[in-house]
């Protein structure tokens, strides 16, 4: 048994499953590049306030999942459980309310939850997170939708299913909460006890309620999208004509009610097959109140928020493919001693010249070469014996078994036409 463990919840992501990491990041950060997206990189860590307030002091979030600590001065701070208000402390912060409209910021990183681990669930995870600011068009939501199906795309997973809903804004929210409140009190005998906390401190959330008691309760609940204002009605058909427009397939699922209080208007989550029923590996929606809440001027905004370990193992379990990463082409080996500091003089000048080399740190040749396949290198450079005499080096060929011997002379220029096929 080892002395020390990895924190119950977290992860060793080791070098043979960082092609899915490498693979993911890469084509997020590219399509977000694509869609004129900047990216923007905050603290891990942010003053516990603005979460408390910008997610919502009665969230499952805020409530028993941060990473909360004071540090050695007194100030009370906590590792970000999502992007979001620190993407907008930064963008009120950073004066970006003066830039054009929209202003468009992803970011990639870290998250911190102190949630139960199970398939899917960590305590730290990644996202890559997508915001866009200033526009209140439900052209903004479909952009960030775009921009999740695409990712998906690109990254060839299938059995998806695209989740929306409307939860209003807090012109209709408060009727449709009375509406719901009533339906539940109607009910009270039947509900479980955490619908009956939940009925007092985040209503919305009793729709999310796994317990097989609770289902019949929300099957029968009161629709949101029955008790939208006019502005949000409008908003969510538009948002839909777009979508349809598209042929983008998309389930309305009013139940879908979102564990962060900020949102108004849209939210949507993306479900993968894979991993266990119903694996959401993207969710978000709009905020239009929140930069104010956290003290910008009123703006409207959208975004969503991918967990990258939850789109690994989809892959995986769907069995994608991903290139892999590329080895280092060369490795030098050296047929006796005398010969190393040549060979080591040639490592630092071959990768001077950009190439990939390694070298054998030890061993015979025969090991070398054992060496040199398993660290996937395609040529071996041998230096020493003859061809050393001649100023020249030996190059075997592991794919084919062929050696043919080299000038030292412009030996990077032949190298890296051999790479290259040539
Ligand atoms: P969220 O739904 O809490 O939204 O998280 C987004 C995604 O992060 C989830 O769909 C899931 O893929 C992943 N995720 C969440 N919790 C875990 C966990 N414990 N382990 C692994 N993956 C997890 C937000 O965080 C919002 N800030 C998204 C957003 C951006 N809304 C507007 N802008």
């Amino acid at each position: 048994m080892p002395r020390f463990k990895r924190p119950t919840g977290t992860q060793d992501i080791l070098p043979q499953e960082q092609p899915y990491w490498h693979h993911v990041v890469q084509t997020a950060e590219r399509l977000a590049l694509r869609y004129g997206y900047g990216r923007l990189d905050t603290p891990i860590f942010e003053e516990t306030a603005l979460f408390a307030r910008g997610v919502g002091g009665a969230t499952d979030i805020v409530e028993k999942e941060m990473y909360s600590f004071k540090d050695k001065g007194g100030h009370d701070l906590t590792l970000r459980p999502e992007f979001t208000a620190g993407v907008v402390r930064a963008y009120i912060e950073n004066g970006m309310q003066k830039l054009p409209k929209p202003v468009k910021l992803y970011s990639i990183g870290p998250i911190f939850r102190y949630e139960r681990p199970q398939a899917g669930r960590f305590r730290q995870f990644h996202q890559f997170n997508a915001e866009i600011l200033g526009v209140a068009d439900p052209l903004a939501d479909l952009e960030t939708m775009l921009l999740a199906w695409d990712l998906y795309e690109h990254l060839e997973f299938g059995g998806l299913s695209f989740q929306l809903n409307s939860t209003g804004c807090p012109t209709c929210r408060p009727g449709y909460i009375e509406a719901l409140v009533a339906h539940y009190r109607a009910h009270y005998d039947q509900i479980c006890d955490d619908c009956k906390r939940r009925l007092e401190t985040n209503p919305l959330r009793v729709l999310d309620c796994k317990k097989a008691q609770c289902q019949p309760v929300i099957a029968s609940a009161p629709r949101i999208t029955e008790h939208l204002c006019d502005d949000c009605r409008l908003h969510f058909q538009t948002l839909r004509g777009y979508l349809d427009t598209l042929g983008k397939p998309y389930t309305i699922n009013p139940r879908l009610v979102r564990g962060l209080d900020y949102y108004t208007k849209t939210v949507f989550e993306v479900w993968a097959e894979g991993i266990g029923a119903q694996a959401a590996v993207c969710g978000g929606g709009r905020y239009d109140g929140l930069v104010e809440l956290l003290g910008g001027p009123p703006t409207p905004a959208v975004g969503f928020a991918a967990g990258i370990e939850r789109v690994v193992m989809v892959m995986k379990a769907q069995g994608v493919a991903v290139p892999p990463l590329p080895a280092p082409t060369f490795f030098i080996a050296w047929l006796e001693k005398s010969a190393r500091p040549l060979a080591v003089r040639l490592l630092v000048e071959l990768r001077a010249a950009d190439l990939g080399v390694q070298m054998a740190m030890g061993g015979s040749l025969r090991s070398q070469l054992r060496q040199a396949n398993r660290r996937g290198a395609r040529f071996v450079l041998i230096v020493g014996g003859d061809e050393l005499a001649r100023g020249e080096v030996a190059c075997k060929n592991l794919l084919d078994g062929g050696q043919e011997s080299f000038p030292l002379e412009n030996l990077a220029e032949r190298l890296r036409r051999l790479e290259a096929g040539g």
